[in-house]
């Protein structure tokens, strides 16, 4: 076995009468890139939190690599504080010697290397949540754990996020990223975890999880589906033909992770 940044098994928490977590198994190996993926209520940050320490687990098992970085759904920096202040103050919590070269290189990473001197009240909010992904960054954590780190993105700030997740990639940090974003795990991550209500509902890489293709021939009665990919197209259609049917379409289509996510989630539709 290889490894492990992260070792959950059998995580179980209660708010009162609530079961926020009803038995949760997760792994995250040594570098790799893990999206946990669910609705609202779903537990992403409640796991997430009791992963840092933050909150107590009603049961279970957490074994959590170190050091680790983390990124809070709702944060808020002081907003008198300057982007490098604020990651002096971090330096000095988590006790980093990496000084100016470590907080300038972790800007750079974030896309705020000309704001050093801004003030956090002067930034926006997606500017204040790349700040905040540099602070999780501080001290080179093994494992970072980030709760929702896009949500204040626009398109431009997502795609920041996705190349630093590639760049942490290449640096074998393991991420554990909270996100509703389908097309955010979609596009970065070696697995996907979906919860639902406290439980795992999916597991898997995101090719395991989209599954089988399937054929679309549009036939003058109507579109018919037919179980394949796009290799079975000339023998599909062929039989069509030799059967009397005129095609008048073709469409290889795949299931996509939304998709899936629609189809496991209660409720969701
Ligand atoms: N401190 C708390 N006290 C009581 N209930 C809570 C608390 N934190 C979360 N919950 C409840 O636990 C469930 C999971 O919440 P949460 O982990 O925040 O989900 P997610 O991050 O997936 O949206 C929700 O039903 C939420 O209302
Ligand atoms: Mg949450």
């Amino acid at each position: 076995m290889s490894p492990r940044a992260l070792a959950i098994a059998g995580l179980r928490k209660r708010y009162g009468r609530h079961d926020a977590l009803r038995g949760v198994d997760l792994v995250i190996g040594e570098g790799e890139l893990v999206g946990l993926l669910g609705p609202n209520g779903a537990g992403k940050s409640t796991l997430t939190k009791i992963a840092c320490g933050l909150v107590r687990p009603s049961g279970g098992e957490v074994a959590v690599a170190r050091p680790f970085g983390y990124l809070a759904e709702l944060f808020r920096f002081p907003g008198w504080c300057t982007a490098d202040e604020v990651l002096v103050l971090h330096q000095r919590l988590t006790g980093s010697d990496g000084g100016a070269r470590e907080r300038g290189e972790l800007l750079e990473l974030v896309r705020l290397e000309g704001e050093t001197t801004t003030r956090v009240e002067a930034m926006s909010k997606g500017m204040q949540q790349r700040l905040g992904l540099a602070q999780a960054m501080v001290g080179s954590p093994r494992l970072l754990l980030l709760d929702e780190p896009t949500s204040a993105l626009d398109p431009g700030g997502r795609r920041t996020v996705r190349d630093l997740l590639e760049e942490l990639r290449r640096r074998g940090v393991a991420v554990l990223l909270n996100t509703h974003l389908l097309s955010e795990v979609e596009q970065v991550c070696d697995r996907v975890v979906i919860i639902d209500k406290g439980l795992v509902v999916a597991a898997g890489t995101p090719a395991e999880l989209e599954g089988g293709s399937g054929v679309e021939v549009e036939l003058a009665g109507g579109v018919r589906r037919f179980e394949g990919g796009r290799e079975d197209v000339p023998r599909i259609v062929a039989e069509l033909v030799a059967a009397g049917e005129e095609v008048f379409g073709v469409r290889v289509t795949r299931s996509t992770l939304e998709d899936v996510y629609l189809d496991t989630v209660a409720d969701a539709r």
